[in-house]
């Protein structure tokens, strides 16, 4: 009796143990589900293992991308990327938010390739209503080629933050009330594609990409979407993980988020439009005047 007795118990800790590892699957993304596969033929872009792995590719003849299937007002949005590793010079890897159409809003991320050993540079913008102008660049504290790291955008009526491994490396305010454009009302996508950029990518198009190294392939693994989505056939959106006052939705920095932000800012930013007035002959952009 002891026997059958720990056997149903062993057997009753088996279901709960997998129904665990069930719901956890399936509130994080799957490649197969949650994207479409929008340039590069010949199997430049691939699924593997089950839908938990993706891969872009660039040769001499065409880059490759992806699309989510699901169109999103604010969200927070986690994937983790590999970038080309090795000599990914000219290469731009862009992982980013977009609407469709024109006049887009738009939340970048581009990984400007660098020669072996040398730094990658993160290129940031935000487009609202078609306008961007937006740079700020970063170098990165660790190489972003040798290992998978997350990449998150958190994008509510608030502020949008570009994190990295949930470190806040920017962040663009709601100023609505100071007259400065933000996106809160278009539909958007996430979007990645991996292409040739050599005429300025890499120390402002110097360094051309060496085509003997090709393909150059970027890998993407862990993609997960607290967001609000919208449902074309109802007409409305579902927002995951709710819009209680502690989650994503409400989310605003704190003071442990604004401390890294600073350290990030002081240590690895290389370039940012608000410290280049010449850009600006008509003065900075309003949103400046944050200091961020
Ligand atoms: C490439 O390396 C150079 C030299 O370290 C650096 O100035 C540059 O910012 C790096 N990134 C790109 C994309 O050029």
């Amino acid at each position: 009796m002891a026997g059958a007795a720990s056997f149903t118990t062993t057997t009753l800790l088996f279901v709960l143990l997998s129904q665990t590892a069930f719901t956890a699957a399936a509130s994080i993304g799957n490649f197969l589900r949650d994207f479409d596969i929008t340039w590069g033929n010949n199997g430049r872009a691939k699924i593997m293992n089950d839908g938990n792995l993706l891969q872009l590719s660039l040769d001499q003849k065409s880059g490759s991308g992806f699309q989510s299937k699901n169109q999103y007002l604010f969200g927070k949005i986690d994937m983790k990327m590999k970038l080309v590793p090795g000599n990914s010079a000219g290469t731009v890897t862009a992982y980013y938010l977009s609407s469709q159409g024109p006049e887009q809003d738009e939340i970048d991320f581009e990984f400007l390739g660098n020669l072996s050993g040398q730094p990658y540079t993160l290129h940031t913008n935000v487009f609202t209503r078609g306008k961007g102008n937006r740079e700020q660049q970063f170098h990165l504290w660790f190489d972003p080629a040798a290992d998978f790291h997350t990449y998150s955008i958190l994008w509510n009526p608030q502020q949008i933050v570009w994190s990295v491994d949930g470190v806040p490396i920017r962040v663009f305010d709601n100023l609505e009330k100071r007259g400065v454009l933000y996106p809160n009302s278009r539909l958007m996508r996430v979007y990645s594609s991996l292409w040739n950029a050599d005429e300025w990518a890499t120390r402002g198009g110097l360094v051309k990409t060496d085509w003997s190294k090709a393909p150059f392939v970027a890998s993407y693994s862990g993609f997960n979407a607290d967001a609000c989505v919208w449902h074309p056939a109802a007409g409305s959106s579902t927002c995951a993980n709710g819009r209680s006052s502690n989650g994503w939705f409400g989310e605003e920095m704190d003071a442990t988020g604004l401390q890294r932000l600073k350290w990030v800012r002081k240590n690895y930013m290389v370039y940012n439009y608000c410290t280049d007035p010449k850009r600006f002959p008509h003065g900075l952009p309003p949103e400046c005047s944050t200091g961020f």
